[in-house]
């Protein structure tokens, strides 16, 4: 039994007051199930605060990106050790966003990745095709492309340590979601693609979905074999849409 992970990305948005009341809201309505997870992902400067109103609650903390340096003359970089120290758990590499608007190639995700792990940290691997990719019939290509540039830099056994989300980029704040029958078409590739380096790693693993997840959707895409959960964006940043998926993972637990 894997479980579930609701991960809420909260991209460039935020307050100190908006941070609380979307904090409070969930802290407040935490599903009982142990086997789902909530993650919250602020922008670096609220991390700390976040960190604060979180303690003593079983609410996780990650960051949306890190540097693939451990430290040194990188102005405006973020190292992994720091996220640590602040109180990350987890962080998000390869986010389309980042690959679509600030350059970020696969090899450039593989060097994030690995820095990530070295410090202890656990990421959260982003892959997705974008809408022409899709309709050219390059899904498949274009994930295994970005898995492998990955695998390559750091072997299988340290994906124990880490999660994947599959994000097609056209589901991506469109509202648009992935069918079920297609996000888990992927998952299942994706698993297969790590299972045919390591079977116990690939069964470990959790694989999120991400892509316009609410809660009206998201048991759909949850109740699929190799759906563990999702990666959230709009709907993460209000606590009663947060926790909507939440329950829906809960009701499937
Ligand atoms: P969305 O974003 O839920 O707003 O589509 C998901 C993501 O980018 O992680």
């Amino acid at each position: 039994m894997r479980g579930y992970l609701v991960a809420g990305n909260w991209k460039m948005n935020g307050s100190n007051a908006s941070n609380r009341a979307l904090v409070e809201g969930i802290v407040a309505g935490v599903p009982s199930s142990s086997d789902v997870q909530l993650l919250v992902c602020p922008p670096f400067p609220y991390i700390s605060s976040v960190a604060g109103l979180i303690e003593g609650s079983p609410v996780l903390l990650g960051a949306q990106n890190v540097s693939a340096h451990a430290s040194g003359a990188f102005t405006g970089e973020t190292a992994g050790s720091m996220l640590q120290d602040v109180g990350c758990e987890f962080v998000i590499v390869g986010h389309s966003e980042r690959r679509a608007l600030m350059g970020e190639t696969s090899k450039t995700v593989a060097l994030k990745f690995k820095a990530a792990l070295d410090i202890g940290l656990k990421p959260i691997l982003c892959v997705g095709e974008t809408l022409e990719q899709r309709e050219s019939g390059q899904t498949k290509t274009v994930i295994d492309e970005q898995m492998n540039a990955v695998l390559d830099e750091v072997g299988i056994d340290v994906f124990s340590d880490a999660v994947i989300a599959y994000e097609p980029v056209w589901a991506i704040g469109t509202g648009v979601t992935a069918s079920p029958e297609q996000a888990q078409e992927v998952h299942r590739h994706i698993r297969r693609l790590l299972e045919s380096h390591n079977a116990g790693v690939a069964e470990r693993i959790k694989i999120l979905y991400g892509g316009s997840v609410k809660g009206d959707n998201a048991a759909g895409l949850f109740s699929n074999p190799d759906i563990d959960g999702g990666l959230i964006g709009g709907a993460s940043l209000k606590s009663d849409d947060f926790l909507a998926i939440a329950e829906a993972a809960a009701s499937l637990s």
